[in-house]
């Protein structure tokens, strides 16, 4: 029987209120976003993926990246790189000292994180992606992997890897149900997220293609993973995770914009808010009809005054 949604999940040692989780985003899941996620139900949201080797420098972009305080419950990190002594400085690193958990990416399709063997390039380099996890390993915190199940439907490598992210101390694997040259379009392969879970005795999370309580239900019943991870969707609808999770919150995508717009006005400088604000007030217009005019009024705002007054027009009704 598929396991429950929403369930709280334990994962080494730590807690996740629920089995959905928020995924990395380049360029959406920072601070507020997450914090807001975590609000609304999600077991862990992740910064987007970071540079390992970026870490060195301490520059302003990754240090927002990184930026996190107390109010985010779990903090998860994504690392982005390929090679092993790399990950281990970054994993020791103070700059990571408050995440409490570490994820790989071996999932990034992209052809620059591809021929530079980072990415789900490492799916075929089973022996260097191994070394990675284990130099992570040995910075003591929980670490996860977030990947692919292979390069192409000729390549599929998921029963293999996911036994290696095991072995190699993975405490959780994130199977993302599409091969690399899918991108992001088509429905998961539901057959090799099952295979994944079938292969290994830690918690594997599905996904990929969900966007919609129903296809969440699929997902989870069709792999029997342990939970879910939503990506563009949660983005698109955060009330999903209320729902999903059965978490009251009495939230309407107008108060969760505003919610969002003080945090991150707290947090950031005034040309990070009006992008953010702006990119995640198109993602919730996705579904709205007839909303071209209001969107070219959103993307024209150049001052938070400006952008307050067209969101209130836009979703206050
Ligand atoms: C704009 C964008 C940025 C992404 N950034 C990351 C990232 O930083 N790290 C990562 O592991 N995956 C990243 N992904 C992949 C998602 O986490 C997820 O695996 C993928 O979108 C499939 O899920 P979905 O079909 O539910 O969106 C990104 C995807 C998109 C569309």
């Amino acid at each position: 029987m598929a396991e429950r949604l929403g369930r709280e999940i334990r994962v080494s040692g730590i807690r996740f209120k629920s089995n959905v989780l928020m995924a990395p985003l380049a360029g959406y899941t920072c601070f507020p976003f997450r914090l807001m996620v975590e609000r609304l139900g999600a077991g862990s949201a992740y910064t987007e993926m970071v540079s390992a080797d970026a870490l060195k420098y301490n520059d302003r972009a990754t240090e927002k990246l990184l930026f996190t305080d107390e109010r985010e419950e779990l903090k998860c990190v994504q690392l982005l790189g390929s090679v092993p002594m790399v990950f281990e400085r970054a994993a020791k690193s103070a700059l990571l000292e408050r995440f409490d958990i570490i994820d790989i990416n071996m999932g990034c399709p992209v052809p620059n994180v591809v021929k530079a063997g980072e990415g789900c390039s490492l799916l075929e380099d089973i022996p260097r992606a191994s070394k990675i996890i284990e130099a992570c390993k040995r910075s003591g915190k929980t670490v996860s992997v977030k990947c692919r199940i292979g390069m192409n439907r000729q390549r599929i490598v998921i029963e293999e890897f996911a036994r290696m992210c095991e072995a190699s101390g993975a405490d959780m694997i994130t199977v993302h149900g599409r091969t690399r040259d899918m991108m992001y379009n088509g429905s998961p392969l539901f057959e090799y997220i099952k295979l994944a879970k079938d292969s290994v005795s830690i918690p594997v999370f599905a996904n990929g293609g969900i966007f919609s309580e129903e296809e969440a239900e699929e997902m989870m019943e069709k792999t029997g993973a342990d939970g879910i991870m939503l990506a563009r969707y949660g983005f698109e609808d955060p009330l999903i995770f209320s729902r999903l999770t059965g978490r009251e919150c009495g939230d309407t995508r107008y108060s969760l914009l505003t919610e969002q717009l003080a945090l991150s006005q707290e947090c950031f400088d005034e040309f990070f808010v009006l992008s953010y604000i702006k990119k995640l007030a198109s993602y919730f217009m996705r579904k709205m009809p007839g909303t071209k005019q209001l969107k070219a009024a959103l993307y024209k705002c150049g001052n938070i005054t400006e952008l307050k007054s067209v969101l209130a027009e836009i979703f206050s009704a």
